[in-house]
């Protein structure tokens, strides 16, 4: 008991292999106790740095920025001159300021305690103002949103704010995992019509959303109260019959009934900023 307990306190480091980041090196991430974790969907977001860093210049930001991953990886770039990243929890900022020292990018990045496009003090609100209109890219990772929804409602506000940063031409590489299915990415171009969908740029295999991760259960439970509540049935696989479509609800008595997690695929999509 002890023992695991002094090992919960214990900082751990992930290291990114060149087989995920290819030209930009192997990366290592520290995250403390209390910090944002690196998790299969940093991993494959991390992939679509790495795989399209020929179209990231300039300056970007990183809504969500965790320990710093995303921001980090982008600083690596030559054509990057400063990525921006976003952070509501100061652990987290605290760690990814680390992370870049320990990455040899600070020069390159610089972490700001934020609530979404918002900065939390008058430093950070100056550094956004000069970024306005000027972004090239936006990378974001986001966590799903609150119980009361389908989940998907940081993905929204991500794409609805990102056209106060991004110049005219500017991407997003957005983490959308499968099971949230085709009609919800439709509906974010709808809801900020200056972005045009260019499709998925990263992802995974087939693989297990791990519903015995409490945080993964509790987005499975999210989803099938929408479903009850008559929204757009989600996407996962069921992992006995792969080529079958299976809802959150039937995924959730599933698990239920037999401990067994659905199948998703991470993935990252990318946006573009077409104004008129
Ligand atoms: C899924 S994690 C991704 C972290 C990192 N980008 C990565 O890929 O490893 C989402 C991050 O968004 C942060 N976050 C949640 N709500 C936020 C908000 N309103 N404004 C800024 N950051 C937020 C969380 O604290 C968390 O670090």
């Amino acid at each position: 008991m002890a023992n695991t307990l002094a090992n919960a306190m214990v900082t751990t480091r992930t290291v990114v292999p060149v087989e995920v980041t290819g030209p930009l090196r192997a990366l290592s991430f520290e995250h403390p106790p209390g910090t944002f974790a690196p998790t299969p969907a940093t991993m494959i977001a991390l992939r679509a740095v790495a795989q399209h860093w020929h179209v990231l210049e300039g300056t970007g930001l990183d809504w969500g920025s965790g320990v710093g991953c995303l921001a980090i990886a982008a600083a690596k770039i030559p054509a990057v001159r400063l990525v921006v990243g976003l952070e509501i929890v100061p652990a987290n900022v605290g760690a990814a300021r680390q992370n870049a020292t320990l990455n040899g990018v600070a020069e390159r990045v610089s972490f700001l305690k934020a609530d979404s496009f918002d900065a939390c003090d008058h430093e950070g609100r100056a550094v956004l103002q000069t970024l306005e209109g000027r972004a090239r890219f936006i990378l974001a990772n986001p966590p799903s949103s609150s119980p009361d929804g389908d989940g998907f409602e940081y993905r929204r506000v991500v794409l609805r704010g990102a056209h106060r940063f991004l110049e005219p031409g500017g991407i997003v590489f957005l983490n959308i995992s499968e099971q949230y299915g085709s009609e919800r990415v439709l509906g974010l171009t709808r809801l900020a019509p200056a972005f045009r969908h260019d499709g998925v740029l990263a992802t995974t295999d087939y693989v297990a959303f791990d519903m015995t991760r409490p945080d993964l259960l509790l987005d499975v439970e999210t989803y099938a109260a929408e479903e009850r509540r008559g929204g757009s049935a989600y996407a996962f696989r069921n992992p006995v019959e792969p080529a079958r479509p299976m809802t959150a609800v039937e995924a959730l008595a599933q698990f239920r009934r037999t401990g067994q997690s659905p199948l998703s695929r991470w993935q990252v999509h990318r946006f573009t900023y077409l104004p008129p």
